[in-house]
């Protein structure tokens, strides 16, 4: 594996083709899940040279916590389909990487085994109708050492997902739960549910329920970014969820640079969606944000090789954006000025 592409062709020969095709899809004609990455094939750098680059430090810092680089691991579901070691497995490779795990609420092991790890570990929800339950899970995750809450604001209803219409597939196989689903960790897993009924209002509730920062993952208009400011969010993630939601929608980095500015550095913007390379991360991060974070490249990784695969996708991205950063001339993540991205001609 000397690139994320490599592990996702390995992964897609050892994945059923049901479970590969869930993993990879997207909604609709996956018209998103293809801009975001063709999105960052636009994007083209605009390097400094001569600046004496010869001492890196990736390090960034994101509510608070040191990340040894400023690549996240994205919430995804049902880690054990790819791998035995499952959610575990991923995150023990964030903590040797020294980043931050983002953990799914439909992940496939419970949120104290995966905290078991030491890993910085991020809860990722959907609010569920149902707030007693909501609640009772927001103190589970709190108890189990989570600093921070993910709330998905992209999802009022489930994306139309043709490739897993046409395989039949919905649930998880025998042996396999939400885990994090289950009331008071034991019990029978409840079914994760989307509310079209959700408003803003959901993250005055939230604040009151936890003093956990509160990150809305999904936002990719000015104006909402603007709101998640107003109503007391502690980050947004610009994200289109991989493409699997609104087929049609903005690509990730796209909407990043009018999301950075409606902001205007009162809470850190992050992003998710197409980052494959070190140059798609210098791109993002000279628009402005402040970390990134891969979702199928982990399932990639995690599906090649356990624990083992997914370090190796992480410590492929950090080197791959330690030498974009040389190559573009910056030592540092400030470094990374608007300035060395380029979209069309140089016209100075
Ligand atoms: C996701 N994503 C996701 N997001 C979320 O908030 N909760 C979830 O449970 C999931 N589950 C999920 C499963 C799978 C298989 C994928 C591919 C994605 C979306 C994820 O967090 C992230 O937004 C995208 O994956 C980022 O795009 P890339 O890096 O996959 O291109």
């Amino acid at each position: 594996m000397i690139s994320l592409a490599d592990a996702e062709r390995a992964a897609a020969t050892l994945l059923e083709p049901a479970h590969y095709d869930f993993f990879a899809g997207g909604a609709d004609d996956e018209r998103t899940l293809r801009s975001n990455v063709d999105a960052f094939d636009r994007h083209r750098l605009l390097p400094r040279v001569l600046r004496g680059v010869g001492k890196r430090d990736l390090g960034v810092e994101v509510l608070g916590q040191p990340l040894s680089m400023p690549v996240m691991v994205a919430p995804t579901a049902f880690h054990r389909l790819a791998h035995p070691d499952g959610e575990v497995g991923t995150a023990r490779a964030a903590a040797a990487s020294g980043t931050v795990m983002i953990l799914s609420m439909a992940a496939t092991q419970p949120v104290e085994q995966v905290a078991a790890t030491g890993v910085r570990l991020w809860f990722q929800m959907y609010v569920q109708p149902d707030r007693a339950f909501t609640e009772r899970l927001v103190r589970r995750v709190e108890a189990a050492g989570c600093a921070a809450l993910v709330v998905s604001v992209d999802s009022p209803v489930f994306g139309r997902r043709l490739r897993d219409l046409r395989h039949d597939f919905g649930d998880l196989p025998a042996g396999l739960a939400c885990e994090n689903m289950r009331e008071s960790g034991t019990g029978p897993p409840r079914a994760v549910a989307f509310d079209a009924a959700l408003d803003w209002s959901v993250v005055g509730w939230l604040r009151g329920i936890t003093t956990l920062p509160i990150v809305l993952k999904g936002i990719l208009h000015p104006d909402d970014a603007r709101l998640a400011v107003g109503h007391g969010a502690d980050a947004v993630i610009v994200s289109n969820h991989g493409g699997r939601q609104l087929d049609g929608a903005v690509a990730s980095i796209d909407a990043l640079p009018a999301v950075v500015e409606a902001v205007g550095g009162r809470l850190p913007v992050l992003l998710d969606g197409g980052v494959r390379r070190g140059t798609d991360v210098v791109t993002a991060l000279a628009l402005g944000a402040a970390a990134v974070a891969v979702g199928r490249p982990v399932l990639w990784g995690l599906t090649v090789a356990g624990e083992h695969g997914v370090r190796q996708v992480l410590e492929l991205l950090r080197d791959d954006l330690d030498r974009a950063m040389v190559l573009c001339g910056a030592d540092r993540v400030a470094a990374l000025t608007r300035d060395v991205v380029h979209v069309g001609r140089c016209s100075w």
